[in-house]
């Protein structure tokens, strides 16, 4: 029913003032979860789910995302000579082929919704996925496989969903659901970060979206909403007349990295699946917490 989704948006262009002095001059979607950034997560899930381009929306000071994928040639001649035939093999295999990574600037930060509209040219008129990294999702299937899997059969526009506390509605996009089976919920719209006494479900959109290129019909008109910023919720929300939308709850664990407790908690948790660490890592969360 619905077409192959082969591109994906990587919004990457917010200062990351909650990590400051971390991110000064790194960028935040660099800061590492174990021993790999947080750009590279969201990549390879995407890449796991079927992926084949992948579109940075940049900001100045973050070309380093970029060179990421890129060759890093002084780096690989020493690593090739000294023998590390694995952490070569490691730093190889994770760059997309030649001709997958774009770079789009956002030359000023007017929110989501437009860092979206900035890809405009490089998305033409096929479904997309958006993956914001700051959620840093761990499952199995990945996450944005499992919204694949729905759309699929759904088509429209998807989002990963999960259920938040009444009190934290006003941190999320929450839905406005029409029914729900348990698993996936049709809505008949979402609201960015709406008053929990308002709120029309607590059914919150976790930064994974299969998108129809329909988003950008409100898009263009760049009108703002919550904070002054042009939200990619209100595209969604705009659309719904016109185009499904679904939510799909996400099966597996979340850490929003946007968070210091919950990046460390990432942290923890990633290197307690890590067989070569997970025995020390649990040895000295023991001591510290003893
Ligand atoms: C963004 C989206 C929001 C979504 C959230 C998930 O908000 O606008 O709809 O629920 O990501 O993390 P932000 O956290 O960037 O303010």
């Amino acid at each position: 029913m619905a077409g192959r989704v082969r591109k994906a948006v990587f919004p990457v262009a917010g200062l990351g003032t909650r990590f400051l002095p971390a991110t000064k001059v790194i960028a935040k979607e660099m800061l590492p979860v174990v021993d790999k950034p947080l750009i590279q997560y969201a990549v390879e899930e995407a890449a796991a789910a079927g992926i084949e381009y992948f579109i940075f929306i940049t900001g100045r000071g973050k070309s380093v995302l970029v060179d990421h994928f890129d060759h890093a040639p002084e780096l690989e001649t020493l690593l090739g000579s000294r023998g590390r035939e694995e952490e070569l093999e490691s730093l190889l295999a994770s760059m997309p082929e030649p001709g997958r990574v774009a770079a789009v600037r956002q030359q000023e930060p007017l929110g989501l919704g437009h860092a979206v509209w900035c890809a405009r040219a490089n998305l033409g008129n096929e479904p997309f996925a958006v993956l914001l990294p700051d959620e840093l999702l761990m499952s199995d299937p990945p996450c944005l496989r499992q919204l694949i899997n729905v759309h699929e059969k759904v088509g429209g526009n998807v989002v990963a969903v999960t259920q938040v506390p009444q009190e934290q509605t006003n941190r999320y996009g929450i839905l406005d659901v029409e029914s729900d089976d348990g698993k996936v919920a049709k809505a008949k719209g979402m609201v960015e970060k709406p008053d929990p006494a308002s709120a029309p479900s607590r059914l919150a959109n976790i930064g994974r979206y299969i998108l129809d290129p329909a988003v950008f019909h409100h898009l263009d008109k760049q009108i703002k909403g919550v904070g002054g910023e042009i939200q990619l919720t209100d595209a969604i929300d705009a659309t719904t007349d016109t185009i499904p939308f679904h939510g799909v709850r996400f099966e597996g664990d979340r850490f929003d990295c946007g968070d210091k407790v919950g990046f460390l908690t990432a942290n923890i948790a990633f290197a307690l699946k890590r067989p070569e660490m997970a025995d020390r890592v649990r040895e000295a969360v023991g001591a510290l917490l003893a």
